[in-house]
C-alpha cells in the first residue's frame, strides 16, 4: 500500500477544516464553540452529532461514532484511510507523493526539506546577530525601529552578500545541492553546472507552516535601488503558498483568544504590530487572500479585520480578499489607513492606541465595498449600478452560509437601491457564466432603442399581472429590437406555462450572458426612468402600437421613393393610406 509521509498527513489535516468536511454531508448549525447536526452514522432524530472546530474532531453522543476529518470521510464514503487523505489533500491543494508502491525514501525527502529550512533559519539568524558581515543589515533594522527581542522572536536573519554562503554551510552538513534546490534555497547556475544561493544580501523572514516548522522565506533587499524589494521561496513539496499565512503559527493562540484576526499585507507590518503588543495578526504577504487561507483563519476566529495600505493597490487587494473571507463565512471589517501609510508606519507614528482606535471603528466590509465602488463608479447612473451590482453579486454568489448570504444581499441591495431579487438573480447567473477577471464587467453597450419597447418591457416586469392583456394586443414578434424581442418572448412563454415572470426567474432562464445583462439593466431602470408607475397599461400599449405603426409607414414611404410598377404603386399607396388613417385615429384623443 502506498505510504504517505507523516508530515504530509499532518499538513493536510491542518490545512482543512472538519466543519467543511462534515458540512459537505450534514447540515450543521453553530452552537457555541461547536457545530451540531444529525448524525449520518445512525438513524438520528435529534442532532446528536457534535463537531468541534477548535479540536477538529466529531463525536456522536448517541451512537458513539467519532474521529477526525480523515475518519469521517473514510466512514461516510466507505473508502480507505489513504484515499481519504488523498481526497482532502487534493482539496487543500497539497501535492502528495506519487501513488506508486511505498517509497521508503519519500519520508526521508520531506524530512530533509524541513531540516534544510531549519538550518537556513539558524544560519541566517546567527549571521544577523553575531557576524560583522551583517552590520549594515543590523543598522537597517535598528533604523526601522526593530529591536533585538523582535529579531529573536521572529528569527529574523541575514543572508550574506555571497554566491554560496548558505550552500557551503549546508553541504558541509551533509545536504545535497539537489535537496537544497528542492527546498527552494539554492538555484542551479545557468551555465557550467553547480548551484548558488537564492537569497543574497537580504534580511530573511522565515515562514512557518501550520505544523510550526519553517518551510519558506521572504527576503528583503537592503539596498533601496535593488530591483526586487522582496524575493520569496518558490512552492516546494513542503510549502503550499496559497494555504500558508505569515505569522499564523506564531499568533494562533492570540487570535483564538481575541476571537478576531487582523489581516495585514506585509511581513514588516506584522512584525511592527507585534512590537506594539498586537499579536492577533497575520500577513497575506502581498497577494490577495485565497479561500484556503481564509479557511485556515476561520479555524482560529470567526471574525477578521483587514488593515490595508491607504493606496489604491491596498484597496484592491482588500476587495479581493473580502471575497475569500466571505466565501468561508467569516465576518469581515475593514480599516483603511490614511494614504502614504501602512500598518507598520501607522503604528509607529500613532502608537498602540492610535491603531486600536482604527480597528475598533473598522467599517463592515459592505460599507467599505460600497465606498470603493462609489469612488470607482457613478452609482446614480444605471450603468454604474449595473456594474456595481454585478461585481457585488459575484461576491455574494461565493458565499455558502445562507444566513450570511441573505443578510448581505439585503444590505447590499438596499445600499445600491435595487431589488433584492434582482441581486439574487444576478448572483445566480454569474455562477453559471464565466466571470470577468477583475470582477468588474465591461460596461454593457447595447442599442436601447426604441424607447417605447423598453418602457413596455419594464412595465411588464413591474406588473406581471398585466402580461395577458399586453400579449393579447401585442405579439412578442412585434418588438423590433432583437434583445427586447427575446425577452418579450421569454415573458410570454413563461406566462403561457404559468411560470413566474419575476426578474430573478427570467435571469435564471437566460442562457445568454449578454441577454441576462440587458435584462438586469432593464430591471434596474424600474423606478428610475420610469417613476410614473400609475400610468395605465393601455398607454404603454398605445405608444408601442403607434411606434410600430410609424415604423411600418416609414418603410412604405421608403418603398414609394423607389421605382415601382403601376400595380405595385397602386397597392403600396393604398396600404399607405390605410396606415396613415390608422395612425390618425390612434393619435386622436379618445
Ligand atoms: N511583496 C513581495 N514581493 C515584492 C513586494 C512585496 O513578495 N516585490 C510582499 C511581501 O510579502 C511584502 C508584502 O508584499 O511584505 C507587502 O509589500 P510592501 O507593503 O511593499 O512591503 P512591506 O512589508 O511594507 O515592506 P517595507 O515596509 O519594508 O517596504
Ligand atoms: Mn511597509
Amino acid at each position: 500500500m502506498p505510504r504517505i509521509p507523516e508530515p504530509v498527513i499532518d499538513q493536510v489535516r491542518l490545512s482543512i477544516d472538519i466543519v467543511d468536511v462534515v458540512g459537505d454531508h450534514v447540515a450543521l448549525t453553530r452552537r457555541g464553540k461547536s457545530f451540531v447536526g444529525l448524525c449520518p452514522f445512525h438513524d438520528d432524530s435529534t442532532p446528536s452529532l457534535n463537531v468541534s472546530q477548535e479540536k477538529q474532531i466529531y463525536k456522536c453522543f448517541a451512537c458513539g461514532a467519532g474521529g477526525n476529518s480523515f475518519t469521517f470521510l473514510r466512514d461516510i464514503e466507505n473508502i480507505s484511510f489513504i484515499e481519504a487523505v488523498r481526497q482532502l489533500a487534493d482539496r487543500a491543494g497539497i501535492a502528495l507523493p506519487d501513488a506508486k508502491p511505498a517509497d521508503p525514501d519519500q519520508q526521508e525527502v520531506f524530512d530533509q526539506l524541513y531540516r534544510a529550512n531549519e538550518l537556513a533559519v539558524k544560519y541566517f539568524h546567527h549571521l544577523l546577530t553575531q557576524d560583522e558581515k551583517a552590520a549594515d543589515a543590523m543598522a537597517y533594522l535598528k533604523n526601522r525601529g526593530i529591536n533585538r527581542d523582535v529579531i529573536d522572536a521572529f528569527s529574523l536573519g541575514y543572508a550574506p552578500d555571497q554566491w554560496d554562503g548558505f550552500l557551503q554551510v549546508a553541504t558541509r552538513r551533509g545536504f545535497s545541492p539537489q535537496i537544497l534546490e528542492r527546498a527552494g534555497l539554492v538555484t542551479p547556475r545557468q551555465t557550467g553546472g553547480g548551484f548558488y544561493d537564492r537569497f543574497r544580501n537580504r534580511i530573511t523572514f522565515p515562514i512557518h507552516a501550520a505544523t510550526g516548522r519553517p518551510v519558506a522565506f521572504g527576503a528583503r533587499a537592503l539596498d533601496p535601488n535593488e530591483q526586487a524589494k522582496y524575493i520569496n521561496s518558490p512552492e516546494t513539496p513542503v510549502y503550499n503558498k496559497s494555504a500558508t499565512l505569515y505569522g499564523l503559527w506564531r499568533n494562533r493562540d492570540a487570535i483564538r483568544d481575541a476571537g478576531v484576526a487582523l489581516v495585514v499585507e506585509g511581513y514588516m507590518d506584522l512584525i511592527a504590530l507585534s512590537q506594539y503588543d498586537i499579536e492577533n495578526a497575520v500577513a497575506s504577504s502581498g497577494t490577495a487572500l485565497t479561500t484556503d487561507q481564509a479557511r485556515l483563519l476561520r479555524r482560529y476566529a470567526p471574525k477578521t479585520i483587514l488593515i490595508f495600505d491607504g493606496d489604491t493597490a491596498g484597496a484592491t487587494a482588500a476587495m479581493r480578499g473580502i471575497g475569500s473571507l466571505f466565501e468561508v463565512g467569516l465576518e469581515v471589517r475593514v480599516v483603511t489607513l490614511p494614504e502614504d501609510h501602512d500598518p507598520d508606519s501607522y503604528v509607529r507614528a500613532h502608537g498602540l492606541d492610535g491603531l486600536l482606535g482604527l480597528t475598533e471603528n473598522a467599517a463592515p466590509a459592505t460599507d467599505f465595498l460600497m465606498e470603493q465602488f462609489a469612488q470607482r463608479d457613478d452609482l446614480s447612473t444605471i450603468d454604474g449600478k449595473t456594474r456595481t451590482a454585478n461585481a457585488l453579486a459575484e461576491l455574494v454568489g461565493r458565499i455558502k452560509d445562507n444566513a450570511l448570504k441573505q443578510f448581505l444581499i439585503k444590505d447590499i441591495a438596499e445600499k445600491i437601491g435595487i431589488d433584492e431579487e434582482i441581486l439574487i438573480g444576478i448572483a445566480q447567473t454569474q455562477r453559471r457564466t464565466t466571470r470577468p477577471q477583475n470582477g468588474q464587467p465591461e460596461p454593457e453597450s447595447y442599442d436601447t432603442r426604441p424607447r417605447s419597447e423598453r418602457e413596455l418591457l419594464t412595465f411588464l416586469m413591474q406588473h406581471p399581472e398585466t402580461a395577458d392583456s399586453v400579449f393579447s394586443q401585442i405579439s412578442p414578434e412585434n418588438f423590433t429590437n432583437s434583445a427586447y424581442r427575446q425577452i418579450a418572448t421569454l415573458i410570454a412563454r413563461n406566462r403561457q406555462q404559468k411560470q413566474p415572470i419575476e426578474i430573478a426567474h427570467l435571469i435564471n432562464q437566460c442562457n445568454d450572458d449578454r441577454l441576462s445583462r440587458i435584462l438586469t439593466h432593464l430591471s434596474l431602470e424600474i423606478g428610475i426612468e420610469n417613476p410614473n408607475i400609475d400610468v395605465p397599461i393601455q398607454d404603454y400599449i398605445h405608444k408601442f402600437q403607434l411606434k410600430s405603426l410609424e415604423g411600418e409607414i416609414e418603410l412604405i414611404e421608403k418603398q414609394l421613393r423607389q421605382p415601382l410598377s403601376p400595380d405595385d404603386l397602386h397597392a403600396t399607396l393604398e396600404k399607405h393610406r390605410l396606415l396613415t388613417a390608422q395612425r390618425k385615429a390612434m393619435a386622436e384623443p379618445k
